[in-house]
């Protein structure tokens, strides 16, 4: 064996090679298959996104209502898993409830978990892009103790979910277009971001030859950490705790540049872009178009409009090439829209699902994977002799 470098994080190590998702950190430019992020999100629906991540090129029109069919007629729960959903404690996280029914779906779906078969795990794909917003609009119902919401054939996937997720509380006319737009446009932003931590996860689970349910779900418990999709939730719970502090940004800026208190100014940094994250960009500007409709200025958005400015401002985050990143800002856009800070996380699973899976197939697809299988610098002991025991 060659010599083992010390990669922590894997920040310099490419794993793989991939086709699917271009970033260029530096320059701020983020395309899927070829086609800038910005194209996509104006002229591209959520499913026209997935179809692409997938299967490499975007649908004819006849494709994308078969693709979109096929997802409809696949929209139910399997039978025994609302049960099963409706076992879970109340007041658990979201993510914990997503991850576990996730996993389960081989467990109801022994017919789709073999890596080997190509119609299995085109079947795999199908069901989990249609169920995994049954499930979590199921979850969220639970939560506020409502009755579920069964999936609607006649809606599209956005507004479906939308539907199975609020019900009756939608908001109707040109408000509610305007929802399932943004929802759709912030599906399409956050579809994927190559090799991510649970993007990450989701190929090294998979390059055991583990199924594709299972490697999803531990890609889902992946992105619940704070550091990675669970930064939208901390986000808000950030403002909100600046908001009660009496608004005093500088004081908090202070607590995150004191290296003491391992206080990080969330939303805020990021691996590979180093100068802005386009995704947080089209994000910013959907965010006034939503908010500016409201009657009264929204509070924690003005917050995080102003904590921005301060941050770019000051030479802590600007040495340290520190920019808001995708998750600064949708919290309040999913805040707006009536969610709950528990499954801000959540709707980022739904979004990334179609990136875990394309990179999951290319993996397997591609004979030059081999299993995941990191080495080590050992830094222990030597050997000891062992103590005698009287
Ligand atoms: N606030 C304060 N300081 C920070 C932050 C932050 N948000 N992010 C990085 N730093 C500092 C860090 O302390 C270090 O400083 P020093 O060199 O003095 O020790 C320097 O910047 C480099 O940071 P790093 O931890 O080596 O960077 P990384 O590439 O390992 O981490 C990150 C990237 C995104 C995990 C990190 O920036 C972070 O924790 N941000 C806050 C959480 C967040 O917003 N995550 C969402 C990421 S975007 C999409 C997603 O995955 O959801």
């Amino acid at each position: 064996a060659g010599m083992v470098t010390l990669d922590p994080g894997f920040g310099n190590t490419a794993s793989c090679k991939s086709e699917i998702t271009y970033i260029d950190g530096a320059a701020g430019i983020l395309r899927y298959r070829g086609y800038p992020i910005q194209d996509l999100a104006q002229g591209s629906s959520f499913l026209e996104v997935c179809y692409l991540l997938i299967k490499g090129r975007l649908p004819e029109a006849a494709e994308l209502k078969e693709f979109a069919d096929e997802l409809r007629s696949n929209a139910e729960l399997p039978e025994g898993m609302a049960d099963m959903l409706d076992a879970f404690p109340r007041n658990a996280h979201p993510m914990t409830l997503l991850a576990s029914a996730v996993n389960t779906l081989s467990a109801f779906y022994a017919d789709s978990v073999n890596p080997q078969d190509p119609a299995q795990v085109d079947l795999a794909t199908t069901r989990l892009l249609a169920k995994l917003p049954t499930i979590a609009a199921r979850i969220y119902r639970n939560s506020i103790g409502e009755a579920p919401i069964a999936p609607d054939p006649s809606l599209d996937y956005v507004e479906n979910f939308l539907n199975m997720t609020f019900g009756s509380a939608k908001p109707e006319g040109e408000v509610g277009e305007l929802f399932a737009k943004a929802m759709d446009l912030l599906l399409i932003l956050h579809a994927d971001h190559e090799q991510n931590c649970s993007t990450a996860t989701v190929r090294v689970v998979g390059s055991s030859q583990a199924d594709l349910y299972g490697s999803v779900s531990a890609g889902i418990n992946a992105l619940f950490g704070p550091l990675h999709g669970g930064a939208n939730q901390a986000v808000l719970e950030m403002l909100e705790q600046i908001r009660e502090m009496g608004g005093d940004l500088d004081a908090f800026l202070a607590q995150v540049k004191d290296r003491e208190s391992k206080t990080r100014l969330m939303g805020f940094g990021h691996r590979v872009y180093k100068n802005f994250d386009p995704r947080s960009r089209e994000i910013k500007g959907l965010a006034r178009q939503i908010l500016d409709r409201q009657e009264r200025p929204d509070e924690l958005f003005e917050l995080a409009l102003k904590l921005e400015d301060k941050a770019l401002a000051d030479s802590y985050f600007t040495e340290r090439k520190l920019y808001p990143n995708v998750d600064f800002f949708t919290g309040v856009i999913y805040r707006a829209m009536g969610f709950p800070t528990s499954m801000f996380t959540v709707l980022f699973a739904i979004g990334r699902l179609p990136g875990w899976i394309a990179h999951w197939r290319e993996q397997l697809a591609d004979p030059a994977t081999r299993i995941s299988r990191p080495r080590q610098l050992y830094i222990g002991p030597g050997e000891r002799s062992y103590p005698g025991r009287a």
